[in-house]
């Protein structure tokens, strides 16, 4: 606790210093989600807070693709990400040559691109998507067969819900994966009436099998409206930690699935990313333009 206070009273000073504001995921560490966050969120929820931000400086406390998404919507603003490892399997899983290949083997049929992906692949896509959202963009788009990648199980989980015949990449989440159907009913029969809300970013046979699935913003909109009187969450740990914190009276049960790419993201290299004004993120002046229209086309509906 004396080093977290020490950080946070001089996080909280540079900000000020620096007219810097930090956007956090709901999977950040709740020293960091609480007491130095300026905005948090779901992917969604970042994107379109990050368009409004009147700061000069944006620390991206999250994964790599989230601050290249602020940066996207924010060009002639500091965007830094306090680790640059802060990776992400989905991300990692697919290049912008294999989109250029979907497209030769798929001519004419639209591709959504998962905002999970790096710049390079945006910028060969039609449109973006988030969980939040997923839905709605396909259905947008007013034809029967669409690409969507990287994620598989979101495809697959979204494929049930509408008659668009969704063509998936084979990407998985390291976190979501690993969540099964057998998980879920070790879970009831522990914890009986435990409420079980999972990511689309499941396994479609784990989301069948939970009461609720829904982005990380809709899963803590749902413990907020709901109020289930116990609840586990099939997503990234420090999730419940976060949520539990404005709802005492609801009992978390925890599984544990660690990202270890938010993971990276601490309050001390926070606190030297906006001292040292570091690690900046910068797009190629090339692919900025696509990239950024295909977030914009999402972020209009
Ligand atoms: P959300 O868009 O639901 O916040 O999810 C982002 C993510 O990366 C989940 O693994």
């Amino acid at each position: 606790w004396p080093t977290f206070l020490d950080d946070i009273d001089a996080i909280l000073e540079l900000k000020q210093q620096r007219n810097a504001v930090v956007l956090a995921h709901n999977y950040q560490t709740p020293e960091i989600f609480h007491c130095v966050a300026d905005i948090v969120g779901d992917s969604l929820a970042l994107a379109r807070k990050a368009m409004a931000v009147e700061a000069d400086v944006i620390v991206l406390a999250g994964v790599h693709f989230m601050a290249e998404t602020a940066k996207l919507l924010n060009p002639e603003k500091t965007v830094l990400i306090p680790d640059l490892k802060a990776g992400c399997s989905l991300a990692d899983s697919i290049t912008a040559a294999d989109v250029r290949l979907l497209r030769q083997r798929y001519p004419g049929v639209p591709i959504i691109t998962y905002v999970n992906t790096s710049v390079e692949v945006k910028a060969e896509s039609d449109i973006c998507c988030t969980s939040g959202n997923a839905k709605v963009v396909v259905e947008s788009l007013g034809v029967s067969q669409v690409i969507m990648l990287p994620d598989e199980y979101l495809a697959q989980n979204i494929a049930a819900q509408t008659d668009v015949e969704i063509i998936a990449w084979k990407g998985h989440c390291e976190v979501h994966e690993r969540f099964t159907p057998a998980d879920i009913r070790q879970l009831r029969e522990d914890h009986p009436g435990v409420t079980v809300l999972a990511h689309p970013e499941c396994p479609p046979e784990v989301v069948a099998e939970a009461d609720f699935s829904g982005s990380t913003a809709a899963m803590s909109d749902y413990v907020g409206s709901q109020k289930p009187p116990r609840v586990v969450l099939m997503t990234e740990c420090s999730m419940s930690d976060n949520v539990a914190v404005e709802h005492p009276d609801v009992e978390f049960i925890r599984p544990c699935n660690l990202c270890p790419h938010t993971k990276r993201i601490t309050l001390a290299n926070i606190r030297s990313a906006l001292e040292q004004n570091r690690h900046e993120v910068r797009i190629e002046p090339e692919i900025v333009g696509r990239a950024r229209l295909a977030v914009e086309r999402m972020l209009a509906l």
